[in-house]
């Protein structure tokens, strides 16, 4: 340590506690005090105006074995003491980001005070690009776009300066008393105030992660209405936790604000212990007692509203866009309101099990996720926010073949959760034959071949826009991975060739029931024919060696005036009788309607759009936030009817609207 340094001394670090430490002298932004053998999460900490990564080595020490601390060192302090500090939070933000990058694997909390709120929300904003955080933290300090009424200390003389310091605290009188390390405090904190009174930030700005606002209830530099106007910056939901202290009440009564941040870490991840999804409605209710935290809406058929104020006209015409004049996706939500539940009482529901056997794994609830195709329109984290935001709730994800991140990349962003693979078969058939070999490699344990799209459906929003996200380039990240696919194109193809190629290949118009015979040879695994509606071509299925359906309209996509498929739903059941996989979506959207879905015949529903949209206002923990909510509902629909597992769940479940006979 030399003397410049303003904090207490750092903890040696091994040169191995940081495994993204460049080891050839370029600066070194991370700083490890307590490395874990296996951390569940990280939390990257970035200090305050003047301060250095040594003023978290405490809130290190406190955290437990899962959560692993990286404190960001700015330039110009401590052991970078020979570079020049920052000029502007930019700089310090892309130095940041691109440090933690390699850290993004696992969840990644980012977590400012003071002025490293600022760099910190910087920070997210340039990590979220990649899907690459998870939360963000912010501590004694005013929203972006406020002013901070910083002085210019520039302006002030040094004794003025130190009272400053002095009557908020953080910098040990020791320090302030000798004249070098005070000359050097001065030094970094004129710099680093410099820095924030540069900094602008239009009040439109938003992340797509939750934040969590640290107010200390002695700060004597921000209140409580200020510090709420965190929450125009995301669009994930806020928190305000206020905490005994002042200004410096994180780096100086860790003790007590460590906990907090753990649970509101694992809270966040759903790593605490594992309990009923019902618990949800638990947790906000206590969260929101005192009026101090927001999320997205939980009444998931009003998502669409508020995602569309956060999606680009296309993509949000894409996503909610259906055929025709809307016939089919009406169809959907009225078929389920035309079921009714009919509760029993008293049943003993104190416990229930929601999981379900599906070819072969136990799936933690009947839900999955329905393959959507091109979801970097929706937010840049795409299919991996997705399928991670599936993994936190324990939900099975199945990949559109046209996915904007390759099959290989989503399965190792899914780890051990079960994945499916989508598959639009190609009329080329080495790319379909690669396709599936890719598939088995990657740890898919099913395949799902859609068969309601020999074409695209006639979609006015779509056709309004003279958009298909395809043709601007997303989607195709499995085609342009692929080497079958490239093998048919000259290496120096553009992307316009691509493009083309894809078109061309892409889809098999031509396919009849016969050709199922090419792939049911080529592969083990299980297939699944999604786009089922007619109980004869669930028969013929059958016939051809397919394992099960999905009973779907494509949720309204394909055909104006289609069935619903729920009305479908019994038919096939009945169809294939009662042991065949038969799973259904289009059209669902409350707790309430998965499970009329299970009590018509249905093994398990995937869930479309909803989930598009929570990923738009909150990429990973927006998914996240969708799914707890569809499951909670769901937990406690299955309560309220008297019923305790999936089992349980039949035809005598629901009535038609309307009287119920007389006689039960
Ligand atoms: C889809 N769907 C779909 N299906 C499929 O088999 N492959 C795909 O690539 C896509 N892509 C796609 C994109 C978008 C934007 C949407 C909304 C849907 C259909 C999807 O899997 C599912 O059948 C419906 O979304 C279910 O209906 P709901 O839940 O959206 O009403
Ligand atoms: C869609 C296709 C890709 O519905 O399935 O847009």
């Amino acid at each position: 340590m030399t003397e410049r340094t303003i904090a207490p001394a750092p903890v040696a670090e091994p040169r191995t506690a940081c495994p993204s430490a460049p080891q050839d002298g370029t600066p070194r932004w991370l700083r490890t005090y307590h490395r874990r053998e296996r951390p569940r999460v990280r939390l990257a900490c970035f200090p305050h105006a003047g301060g250095a990564a040594t003023a978290f080595s405490r809130l290190s020490a406190a955290l437990p074995d899962d959560i692993e601390l990286l404190a960001v060192q700015y330039p110009g302090r401590q052991d970078r003491d020979g570079e020049p500090c920052a000029e502007d939070i930019a700089t310090l933000a892309r130095g940041a980001a691109a440090a933690l990058t390699p850290y993004t694997g696992l969840p990644l909390f980012l977590l400012g005070h003071s002025l490293g709120a600022i760099a910190a929300f910087e920070t997210a904003r340039l990590l979220q690009e990649r899907d690459g955080v998870a939360g963000l933290f912010v501590s004694a300090a005013r929203p972006p776009a406020q002013d901070w009424q910083e002085p210019d200390l520039d302006a002030l003389d040094d004794n003025a300066v130190v009272a400053g310091l002095r009557r908020l605290g953080g910098v040990s009188d020791v320090l302030l008393r000798n004249p070098r390390s005070r000359r050097e405090v001065l030094r970094l904190l004129r710099a680093d105030h410099n820095v924030l009174r540069g900094y602008h930030c239009d009040p439109h700005t938003t992340l797509t992660v939750p934040v969590t606002v640290l107010l200390g209830e002695e700060d004597p530099k921000n209140t409580l209405e200020q510090v709420r106007e965190w929450g125009r910056h995301t669009t994930a939901g806020h928190t305000v936790e206020v905490h005994a202290g002042g200004h410096f009440a994180l780096t100086e009564r860790t003790g007590g604000i460590a906990p907090l941040l753990v649970r509101h870490i694992h809270e966040g991840l759903a790593l605490g212990p594992a309990e009923p999804p019902a618990g949800l409605v638990r947790d906000i209710y206590l969260a929101g007692a005192d009026g101090r935290a927001s999320r997205p809406p939980t009444d998931l058929t009003t998502l669409q509203d508020a995602a569309r104020t956060v999606m680009t006209p296309t993509a949000y015409g894409y996503v909610a866009g259906d055929a025709g004049a809307g016939a089919t996706l009406r169809a959907n939500r009225e078929a389920f309101d035309r079921w009714r539940i009919v509760p029993r009482m008293l049943r003993g529901v104190t416990h229930r099990d929601l999981t379900v056997s599906l070819l072969g794994h136990r799936l933690s609830a009947p839900v999955l996720l329905a393959p959507v195709a091109a979801q970097s329109i929706v937010h840049p984290g795409g299919e991996l926010a997705a399928v991670r935001g599936a993994t936190d709730t324990g939900v099975s994800f199945v990949l559109s073949s046209f996915s904007s991140h390759s099959m290989e990349q989503v399965a190792s962003a899914a780890g051990d959760q079960p994945r499916w693979f989508q598959l639009y078969w190609p009329s080329q058939p080495e790319v379909a034959e690669s396709l599936v070999r890719r598939a088995e490699a990657g740890g898919y344990s099913a395949l799902v071949l859609t068969v309601d799209s020999p074409h695209f459906g006639y979609r006015p929003a779509d056709l309004d826009h003279g958009y298909l996200p395809f043709l601007h380039g997303a989607g195709l990240a499995n085609f342009t991975t692929d080497p079958a696919f490239r093998a048919a194109l000259p290496p120096d193809a553009d992307a316009a060739a691509v493009r083309a190629h894809w078109a061309a290949i892409s889809t098999n118009p031509g396919l009849t029931w016969d050709g199922l015979a090419w792939l049911r040879e080529l592969t083990a695994l299980p297939i699944l024919l999604k786009g089922i509606l007619h109980p004869d071509d669930a028969r013929l299925a059958l016939a051809h060696g397919m394992d099960g359906v999905i009973v779907s309209n494509h949720g309204g996509r394909q055909i104006d005036g289609t069935m619903a498929a729920l009305d479908c739903l019994p038919a096939v059941r009945a169809a294939v009788g009662p042991t065949v996989p038969v799973l259904m979506d289009s059209g669902v959207r409350t707790g309430s309607d998965v499970l009329k879905a299970l009590a018509l015949g249905a093994d398990a529903v995937l869930l479309g759009r909803p989930y598009q949209y929570g990923l738009a206002l909150g990429g990973r923990s927006g998914v996240r936030h969708v799914l707890r909510c569809l499951l909670a509902e769901f937990d406690l629909a299955l309560a309220l009817t008297g019923c305790t597992t999936v089992a349980d769940l039949n035809e005598n479940t629901l009535a038609p609207s309307g009287p119920l006979p007389a006689g039960g």
